[in-house]
């Protein structure tokens, strides 16, 4: 099938599952108890959208649901629940079974892991309540709509700007993301991919890699067993900015962090782009977090409006030389 093709079936679907919304909303079906009948998308009774979301560990979390709320607010019409799994996946399942229980409208979710939120997802999906999926995917296409920034293209990009760093060649720590998560895996493999010839020839060399979850502390960790282990590092390759500083912190201990590049993934103003500003990082690429775009989605949804099944966010580059200048985008 062709994309146009596969677009145009998409609209048919979307306006199929509108008419059946629309349906629904005049007859006042498929809420469960707890929540008004009648017709709904008012302010008196708002289409709920129920939003799972998978950690608030990380200060990119705690800005993806500052966006998701700040964008609900504009909306009368639609009234938001809120959960966190507090970075286990068995929990978040619950979230979402819980919100199936409410009878939401709706669910946007930014799961923690591929694999095991894929069914719960499909399911939801199936059963005829709209599944919008942020920034990191599931398996197979049971869902409405994946909204997100391309990460094997981030991680490619990293790679270009390593192996720019790294002319002469040299020694790098990379550490991952949850490798369970799709971001992890695709930041990895753009990475390898764009210093693929380097690593062949052995200009380039990873010495150490390891899944530090996303989590800072254990960066830090993975970085003092690569520091113990390896006279020389270059470059650490951090798949996200708190890992990137964890490493850094672990080096600058041992006042080892001069003669190192840290690159890092998020790019939030107080956060990765303040460490570019300071020096710590070498550079860091934003990584938009598509809260906004996730409610403006729902909305269409429960519009019965058209919406494509996947929405790809950009991203840009800061480094020291462009930090002041909102980054430089990338295609
Ligand atoms: C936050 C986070 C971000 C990262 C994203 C990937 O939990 O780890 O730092 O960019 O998730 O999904």
């Amino acid at each position: 099938m062709s994309k146009r093709q596969w677009n145009s079936g998409l609209r048919r679907w979307g306006m199929v599952l509108g008419l059946v919304g629309t349906l629904g909303l005049l007859s006042g079906c498929g809420r469960k108890d707890g929540v008004d009948a009648g017709p709904r998308g008012t302010a008196e009774n708002p289409w709920v959208f129920g939003f799972s979301q998978c950690t608030l560990n990380e200060p990119w979390r705690v800005e993806m649901n500052r966006q998701v709320q700040l964008a609900a607010e504009k909306y009368p019409e639609v009234k938001l629940l809120m959960a966190n799994a507090e970075d286990k996946s068995e929990r978040q399942v619950n979230d979402v079974e819980n919100f199936l229980a409410q009878g939401v409208d709706l669910i946007i979710i930014s799961p923690k892991e591929a694999a095991p939120l894929t069914d719960i997802v499909a399911k939801a999906y199936k059963q005829g309540t709209p599944v919008v999926v942020l920034d990191r995917k599931v398996l197979g296409e049971d869902y409405s709509c994946f909204i997100g920034a391309n990460n094997q293209k981030i991680g490619y990009q990293a790679g270009l700007k390593v192996k720019a760093l790294l002319a002469e060649g040299g020694k790098v720590v990379e550490l991952t993301g949850n490798m369970s998560s799709t971001p992890g895996e695709e930041r990895q493999r753009g990475f390898r991919e764009a210093i693929a010839e380097e690593l062949a020839s052995g200009k380039i060399e990873i010495l150490h890699d390891a899944d530090c979850d996303w989590k800072e502390e254990r960066a830090r960790s993975e970085m003092e067993a690569a520091l113990a282990a390896h006279e020389r590092i270059d470059l650490v390759y951090g798949h996200n900015d708190p890992m990137a500083h964890g490493a850094w912190m672990a080096a600058s201990q041992q006042d080892r962090a001069e003669g190192i590049h840290f690159v890092g993934i998020d790019g939030l103003p107080n956060e990765g782009v303040s460490y570019v500003r300071e020096g710590i990082l070498t550079a860091t690429f934003e990584y938009p977090t598509g809260g906004a775009e996730a409610i403006d989605v729902g909305l269409a949804l429960m519009k019965g409006e058209p919406v494509e099944k996947v929405i790809t966010l950009g991203t840009r580059i800061y480094t020291k030389e462009i930090v002041s200048a909102r980054g430089e985008a990338i295609d």
